[in-house]
């Protein structure tokens, strides 16, 4: 009797939880606020969420061994690669096998950004220059912002990745772009689809895997010699290796025991994966954002010029009001309503005694920590210059609420009070990255476009499962300036 009650409980949670698929943003938001602060428990149709705000909890998420909480378990479960990446099979556990990536990322490509900026810049500026090329009868250029953004952040970090000659090629770049977002869907249908049929379903989704497929064929032969220069040389001699992050991921990849060419290949597609998509959403709500708040195009158009009396390749990292204005966009349109998931690999209890089952994940609800009035004035306001304001009110020796670790915030921090890169050693390694390009294209279209809203009205974005993505629909009318 006791077993049929506790049987039919769970399956009315789970229930429940299908409500989560499509109201996620809503319903942890309201859940945000009745908690007051405290942790909170959110079911979903597969497990349940626990979310985290208080320091001490987060301070012991980060801390918590990667056999307990795991962000990796996490990127699995949502994208089932053993399916949808065409065999390629993941590690169960980050890190067995070193993490060669956050090296090749966080350290290598961090720092040769100043020397990559000039072409990052070129690359940026021609993909946009295309994609704004043909005019409307009325004069206008008339575009469906979130795709040509993602073929931009697309072309670019091709060319960051891959080197010049593949982010030229058309039919490379149309599968580079199409490979995450294939593989999101098939993964999102094999959720639903018993196991016996998933090889055959994801096959399906995927068109036979031919966006890998393509990928695959052209990486090959360029990993397989770039593979055979290291054993001769062993690395050390290479003054004319290629600068991109393939590069960087075969020269942090075990030297002791070497990968296949085909596993180089798929570690360098995984780290591909995810370097698009977050990127191109983020850029999407700060264009719209200019589109409308249109008072803060003057100040931020004075602030490039102000940069810019040097002119091979402009310091974009160097200017205070368009990093303010980048991260208010994030904090008023979070493209996800949660972020530092980590999967229990075991039963986990916190100090405190609060409790999370085995295959539950448990996160930070950033977007309800966003508009909480208790960490920013005026939540639900979009004042670009906030954290400007808040920093320069620092420098003078106050200490407001915006900047509580009374350190200068910017959008690269990572903290529990900014956790949208994650947080502790999973922290996203591209962001500096991520920022840089960021701004590239938002000075880009400063600099030499005037753009508007054809609809500022109308809905921007979309919810499934706790994400907030952009409307493929929306349309955004551009017009050359004519002071250049
Ligand atoms: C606005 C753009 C981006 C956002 C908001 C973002 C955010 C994140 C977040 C939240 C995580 C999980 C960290 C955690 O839970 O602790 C992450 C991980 C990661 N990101 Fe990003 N990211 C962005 C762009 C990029 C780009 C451009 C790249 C590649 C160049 C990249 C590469 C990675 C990698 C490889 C990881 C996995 C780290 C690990 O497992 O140790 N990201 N990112
Ligand atoms: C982490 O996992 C180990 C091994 O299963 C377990 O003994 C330990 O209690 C877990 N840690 C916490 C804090 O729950």
């Amino acid at each position: 009797m006791q077993f049929i009650v506790s049987f039919i409980l769970f399956c009315l949670r789970r229930l429940m939880g299908l409500w989560y698929l499509i109201r996620g943003p809503e319903i942890i938001g309201s859940a945000y606020i009745s908690a007051n602060g405290k942790p909170f428990r959110v079911p979903t149709p597969s497990n349940d969420h626990v979310l985290i705000t208080s320091n001490d909890h987060i301070r012991e998420l980060i801390d918590a061994p990667h056999q307990n909480l795991s962000l990796h378990a996490v990127a699995k479960e949502i994208l089932q690669p053993k399916y949808t990446m065409h065999g390629f099979e993941w590690q169960d556990q980050r890190g067995v096998e070193g993490t060669g990536f956050v090296r090749a990322l966080r350290s290598r490509l961090t720092a040769h950004l100043p020397a990559i900026l000039p072409d990052l810049q070129r690359i940026v500026n021609s993909a946009i220059a295309d994609e704004l090329s043909v005019p409307s009868a009325d004069g206008f250029i008339h575009v469906r912002l979130f795709a040509m953004i993602k073929r931009t952040v697309t072309n670019v970090n091709c060319f960051t990745f891959f080197g010049e000659e593949l982010s030229q090629n058309a039919e490379f770049t149309t599968a580079a772009l199409e490979f995450p977002q294939t593989v999101v869907l098939a993964a999102e249908v094999l959720r639903i689809t018993p196991n016996f049929l998933r090889g055959y379903v994801a096959s399906l989704v995927t068109g036979g895997h031919s966006a890998a497929k393509t990928i695959f064929r052209y990486l090959e032969p360029i990993v397989q010699q770039r593979l055979a220069l290291r054993v001769i040389d062993g690395g050390s001699s290479q003054t004319h290796a290629p600068v991109d992050c393939m590069q960087w991921l075969i020269d942090t990849s075990p030297r002791k025991t070497p990968w296949s060419t085909p596993r180089m290949v798929g570690e360098i597609m995984a780290v591909w994966f995810g370097s698009v998509h977050q990127l191109a959403m983020t850029t999407t709500y700060a264009i719209e954002d200019l589109c409308l708040h249109m008072e803060y195009i003057e100040p931020l158009r004075s602030e490039i010029h102000q940069y810019s009396a040097n002119s091979c390749g402009r310091n974009v990292e160097k200017m205070p009001l368009l990093d303010s204005f980048i991260k208010e966009s994030i904090r008023c349109t979070n493209s996800d309503a949660i972020t530092v998931r980590r999967k229990a690999l075991t039963p986990f209890v916190f100090r405190d005694g609060l409790q999370v089952d085995r295959d539950d994940w448990v996160c930070i609800p950033q977007r309800g920590m966003m508009y909480d009035p208790s960490r920013y004035s005026d939540p639900a306001g979009f004042d670009g210059f906030r954290f400007a304001r808040a920093n320069k009110i620092l420098r003078e020796g106050y200490v407001p609420v915006e900047v509580p670790d009374r350190v200068p915030s910017i959008l690269t921090d990572v903290s529990a009070d900014w956790p949208i890169w994650g947080l502790g050693n999973t922290a996203c390694p591209g962001r500096f990255y991520a920022s840089t390009i960021l701004k590239l294209i938002l000075v880009c279209i400063l600099d030499e476009w005037d753009c508007r809203l054809l609809a500022p009205n109308a809905p921007r974005s979309r919810t499934w499962r706790s994400s907030i993505v952009p409307r493929e629909s929306t349309v955004i009318l551009f017009h050359r300036r004519n002071n250049c």
